[in-house]
């Protein structure tokens, strides 16, 4: 079956799922699978299928009774994970690296299953997710202290690096696996144990995931994982107990910024990765094709569904119209559908609210006076929404200060250098920023005024494990993968000693 959605085509979004493979739906406490703590019968969250509605799953709806023996749990095995050797922790990084790998199928499966992106899209992922294992393993045994001699000569100063603590660990469902193999395997690496949190829509990945670490070795109580249906109290319980030295958060900065309220009560460490608001700037030099390749990749990936997505169209008046006409041709080529056809482009929405917030911005935008260059059809109690291309976007609107987080692309002509560099940072967002250009100069002259953490220059892509990710100004703290990534769950010690007298 097709039919039209808008002006793309929409697959069978119905196409039949795979099986599931088994997953233990309990928490994971200490090495135990165990339900819930609760006095009301069985309680349970139930997770859906994104594409139909359909019921996938019903995992445990941890309590804050719960939150407290996973934090018992964690402070327990942080006193013995925290002093094995770093051989032994990269060792089982690996491992858990080639067992994902043979697994990545399964692991794919179950992604496009919960979160909805294509198939094709989620083995990148595992693949994405996959490289923090393997690199973090690296690293676990390249974690480096210095001596300085003292300037009056009398001591030596050394530096060593030890684990923050027992870290608790809030991943978002866009990326249901990456966004947990990036924060626990540099967790892991350092020494820390964790408990993770992971989003009440696509938990299955986690849990699954969570059951791999415990097949390669990994040792009870050094990973646990609470699903909920309760985030605010459980995660409160969890950030008030003095044991709990660390958060790393990846989500809206609406909820980073109450998160790191409460975190104030502990001092504790955090990392924040929160919203985007990217601009993807095409200079009048720049190689259209290759900028139009780039956009896509900047805009569809993950649907367009993730903070690094292109949110802001900034393009030179003079080559506008080219790009616009070559970028229209490519969205009109999506198929949107079920992530299990394999015609599938661009798979549903987490949800009909976020599909409608984005209607919304699109609504409003062309409410301000913007064109309509691609359009997609918005049916009700839908979550799919075909790609959209608007012109001539009103500068100050809803769409220009909001992250999209769906397929919409807002195109800002501009005449100038300078004009471009302007509207790109204006804004309280500071994650990621693109450009392009034939002109090396120009390029890191924007690359340099862009305030954002991270610059994809004539790339439309900046993710990489090996790549320290993270944004400035409303965007978040700290940096997740390279050696950047287990810095965050060390602190840095000095020590003083007297020089030795010779
Ligand atoms: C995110 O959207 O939070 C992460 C995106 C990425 O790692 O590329």
């Amino acid at each position: 079956m097709s039919s039209d959605i808008g002006e793309t085509r929409l697959a069978d979004p119905v196409v039949r799922r795979p099986r599931l493979p088994a997953i233990r739906t309990q928490l994971l406490i200490g090495g135990e699978w165990r339900e819930p703590t609760t006095t009301a019968g069985r309680s349970v969250l139930t997770v859906f299928d994104p594409a139909t509605g359909e019921s996938l799953a019903e995992v445990a709806d941890a309590t804050v009774d719960d939150a407290d023996a996973a934090v018992d749990a964690v402070s327990v095995a942080f006193g013995t994970w925290s002093r094995t050797s770093p051989r032994y922790r990269a060792d089982l990084l690996r491992a858990a690296f080639d067992r994902l790998m043979e697994r990545a199928h399964e692991f794919a499966t179950v992604i496009t299953s919960e979160m909805g992106k294509p198939l094709a899209e989620s083995l990148a992922e595992v693949r994405y997710g996959g490289e923090f294992l393997r690199w973090f393993a690296e690293e676990t045994v390249r974690t480096s202290g210095t001596t300085r001699t003292a300037p009056d000569g009398a001591a030596v100063h050394m530096t060593i690096r030890q684990p923050v603590g027992p870290a608790l660990l809030i991943t978002p469902w866009n990326f249901p696996l990456a966004m947990v193999t990036r924060k626990i395997a540099p967790a892991l690496a350092a020494g820390c144990t964790v408990v993770v949190k992971p989003a009440e829509e696509t938990p299955l990945t986690a849990l699954l995931f969570a059951e791999l670490l415990e097949t390669v070795g990994v040792p009870p109580g050094v990973v646990n994982v609470l699903t909920t249906s309760r985030p605010a109290p459980v995660v409160s319980r969890i950030l008030d107990d003095r044991r709990i030295r660390k958060l790393s958060f990846t989500g809206s900065t609406g909820v980073g910024r109450a998160l790191l309220a409460a975190s104030a009560t502990g001092v504790l460490r955090t990392s924040m990765e929160l919203g985007g608001n990217a601009p993807f700037i095409v200079f009048d030099d720049a190689d259209i094709e290759s900028a139009v390749e780039g956009a896509v990749i900047a805009k569809l990936r993950n649907g367009g569904q993730s903070c690094v997505a292109a949110n802001r169209f900034i393009v030179d008046r003079r080559v506008a119209d080219e790009f616009l006409a070559r970028f229209a041709d490519r969205l009109r080529a999506q198929v949107v559908g079920s992530g299990f056809d394999p015609a599938t482009t661009l798979g549903p929405m987490i949800s009909v609210k976020q599909r409608d917030r984005a209607a919304e911005l699109v609504r409003s935008a062309v409410a301000g006076g913007a064109s309509t260059v691609v359009a997609s059809g918005i049916e009700d109690d839908s979550t799919f929404l075909g790609p959209i291309l608007l012109d001539n976007v009103d500068r100050r609107g809803a769409i220009a200060e909001q992250e999209i987080f769906g397929p919409v692309a807002p195109v800002y002509r501009v005449d100038s250098e300078e004009e471009a560099l302007d509207v790109a940072s204006n804004t309280e967002a500071g994650l990621v920023g693109f450009a392009y250009s034939r002109d090396a100069a120009r390029l890191m002259r924007a690359a340099t005024a862009l305030e954002c953490g991270m610059v994809g220059l004539n790339r439309g892509l900046v993710s990489d494990a090996s790549a320290p990710f993270g944004g400035i100004k409303q965007s978040g703290l700290g940096r997740e993968g390279s050696e950047a990534g287990t810095h965050e769950y060390l602190e840095t010690k000095y020590i003083s000693h007297p020089f030795p007298a010779v």
